[in-house]
């Protein structure tokens, strides 16, 4: 009896389907590990230590210098601008008593946009 010969077709199309599903379940996963990062060095005494002035989520023993980080996404419906706050707070106020975490390099631009990826969800 002759082998079936292997549907190349089949087989190349399972290919891509199964390999685009596994871009999708990353960029899902990556999505929450940038907002779990995020919540880890923005509660980080020596990063963003942003509880010593501000009640977020379910942090331990917060500050109240600054507001809550409550409805996020109601009072910065442009992460960008919420981004802005965070890199350099003293552009909004040059008073104020947040410290400037991009421009005084306390944080690096990659840990800024994961510490706005989970503040955002507040
Ligand atoms: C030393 C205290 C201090 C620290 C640390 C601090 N903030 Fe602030 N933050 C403030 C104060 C005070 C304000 C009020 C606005 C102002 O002073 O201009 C503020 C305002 C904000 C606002 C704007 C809130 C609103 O509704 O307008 C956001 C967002 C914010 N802080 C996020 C953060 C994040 C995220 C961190 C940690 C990376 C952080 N802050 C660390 C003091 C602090």
């Amino acid at each position: 009896m002759e082998k079936p010969t292997p549907n190349a077709l089949t087989a190349s199309a399972m290919a891509t389907l199964l390999g685009g599903m596994a871009l999708l379940a990353s960029a899902g996963a990556s999505a929450a590990s940038m907002v779990e990062e995020g919540k880890q060095i923005a509660e980080d005494r020596r990063k963003g230590n942003c509880l010593a002035c501000h009640a977020m989520g379910d942090g331990q023993l917060p500050g109240n210098i600054g507001p809550p980080l409550v409805a996020m996404k109601a009072r910065f419906p442009d992460e960008s601008a919420l981004r802005a706050q965070i890199a350099d707070a003293t552009q909004k106020n040059p008073n104020t008593m947040m410290p400037p975490f991009g421009r005084h390099n306390v944080l690096t631009d990659e840990e800024i946009d994961k510490i706005t990826a989970y503040v955002h969800t507040l």
